[in-house]
């Protein structure tokens, strides 16, 4: 089967979130399983070139916005390992220093970006069997496909589409989805019912997200417990319902050929479940690299002894987007309880918003100079590998989370997980206090949204690995033997692939 991702994303070239990381891992995956697979990726300009292989201009040709044809150039590469086209439109699209956030407007762009994918296949006659979308930056591509490319050649293809976060619907009005050439009629209605085929009622307030997910041919999200989150609540969950048949809630993998602590380039010693040297060697690395007492040397005073051996202190990371679905309230009370239960953190995080970028800022003033807490203001691929590596616990104490990629990068690395219990993380991480589960148990679970539950959860943490060295040792083990790679659920991409598609 050929199938073909249209993304804004991809890891590690252009990646700001999980996203990039879910794009790179199925590919990888699919590929392992024979499949042809290619991604189509903007050719942003804060793409290093040097991380791509083989670049080669393959064909300039022409796609519409507001009026014009615009001069595009198709690249071809790889990167690790994947096969990517570029597309490049001569005008300011994708210009800037990073991803997102240039000076153009993003919605025209990821809509432009569409239809350049369609008639990229369309002059060159590619014709795969899937297209897979994601989120609302390519959910304009299957209005497009069903409105100006089916009747042509490229009758071939059938187009899923994959729901990462469901806040961000792409919200936009239909003089900017009209630029790309889209015909007023799909706004309305067809032979289907009005609800089913609007993709919003009111034209100032349309959303592609809506759109692609009546306009595909298939839908899943990236947890079976945030797809029944999704039917449950939120604006979209009547369409989703409608659409329910094919509507796939499939977990997220963690590529393993990123994600190994026994092989990752960025480590200065390489462990794995069972030899965890090189990982106490990680965690006194970052220590001392970061200007925190470093155990092992007995330079953390006051500590108790048992056993003639010096008791640890944990090392928590936090590493993430700080936006307000990561639960910014609770990631500041754990600096302040991670302190005063004498443990060190460190938070790798970027803030796309100003206002809590100051306010991270002036954590970062308070803390970063003292014996105990780090915030790291910034985006670094290398970093958090190093922090995982480091870690004994990983906090995500999200307030909703479709998936969570960090707890089982962390897993992997033997950083034990505390989280929220909502979406992938109820799908990923079980209490070790939770009996009726207890082979499953893999880290701590908290439910409410307050400071007192992650205070229950950090503490109980705490008191295992400071009272139960052992026992700790056990968890981390178990943690890091779990299987979170797609091995278990890329097969239900190629289900879903083999489902829709043209035979
Ligand atoms: P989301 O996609 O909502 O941001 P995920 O947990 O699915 O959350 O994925 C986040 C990915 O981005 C992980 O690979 C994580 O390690 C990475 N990441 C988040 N923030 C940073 C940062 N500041 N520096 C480096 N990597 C980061
Ligand atoms: C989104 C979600 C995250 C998920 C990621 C990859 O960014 O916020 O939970 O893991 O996409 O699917």
């Amino acid at each position: 089967m050929h199938i073909i991702h249209v993304t804004a994303e991809m890891a590690p070239i252009a990646k700001v979130g999980g996203l990039g990381d879910v794009v790179t891992g199925l590919a990888r995956a699919c590929l392992s399983r024979g499949h042809t697979v290619d991604v189509v990726l903007p050719f942003y300009e804060c793409i290093e070139k040097r991380q791509i292989t083989d670049l080669t201009l393959i064909t300039t040709y022409n796609s519409f916005h507001d009026g014009d044809w615009i001069p595009t150039n198709a690249y071809r590469g790889e990167v690790s390992g994947i096969p990517v086209i570029f597309v490049e439109p001569s005008n300011q699209f994708f210009k800037g220093k990073y991803v997102y956030g240039g000076s153009y407007n993003e919605l025209e762009a990821y809509i432009f970006f569409s239809r350049a994918c369609l008639e990229w296949m369309q002059v060159t006659g590619v014709q795969p069997d899937i297209i897979h979308v994601h989120e609302w930056q390519t959910s304009a591509l299957p209005l497009l496909y069903w409105d100006m490319y089916h009747q042509l050649s490229l009758k071939r293809p059938r187009i899923t589409l994959t729901i990462h976060n469901m806040e961000h619907y792409g919200e936009c009005r239909q003089e900017q989805l009209s630029k790309c050439g889209l015909d007023g009629a799909i706004y309305a209605t067809t032979d289907r019912a009005v609800d089913d085929r609007t993709i919003g009622h009111n034209p100032e307030r349309l959303s592609l997200l809506k759109g692609g997910i009546v306009y595909d041919n298939a839908r899943s999200t990236v947890s079976p417990t945030y797809l029944k989150e999704t039917l449950c609540s939120g604006w979209l969950s009547s369409t989703l319902i409608r659409n329910r048949d094919k509507y796939f809630g499939i977990l997220n993998g963690i590529d393993t050929a990123i994600w190994n602590p026994a092989t990752d380039i960025y480590l200065p010693v390489k462990f794995n479940a069972q030899k965890l040297e090189g990982k106490k060697f990680c965690k006194n690395y970052v220590q001392k690299g970061l200007g925190l007492p470093v155990e092992s040397a007995g330079i953390v005073e006051g500590k108790d002894v048992v056993n003639g051996t010096q008791r640890k202190v944990p090392l928590v990371v936090c590493i993430t987007r700080l936006v307000a679905q990561k639960g910014l309230h609770l990631i500041t009370h754990a600096i302040k309880n991670v302190e005063e239960l004498g443990g060190q953190m460190v938070v790798l995080g970027k803030a796309p918003d100003d206002r809590v970028e100051r306010e991270f800022k002036d954590l970062a003033d308070l803390y970063n100079e003292g014996p105990a807490i780090r915030i790291l203001l910034m985006y670094s691929e290398e970093l958090s590998h190093m922090l995982y590596a480091a870690a004994d616990m990983v906090l995500v104490p999200s307030l909703y989370e479709p998936c969570g990629l960090a707890q089982m990068i962390g897993m992997r690395y033997g950083a034990v997980p505390t989280v929220r219990r909502t979406g992938g993380l109820a799908d990923t991480v079980f209490d070790i206090d939770d009996h009726s589960n207890s082979h499953m148990a893999n880290g701590f679970v908290f439910d409410g949204i307050d400071e007192g539950s992650l205070n229950g959860a950090l503490d109980r943490a705490f008191s295992l690995y400071k009272n139960k060295p052992d026992e700790w040792t056990g968890l981390v083990r178990k943690a890091m033997e779990r299987d979170n790679s797609w091995n278990n659920t890329a097969g239900n991409y190629i289900e879903v692939y083999n489902s829709v598609r043209v035979r």
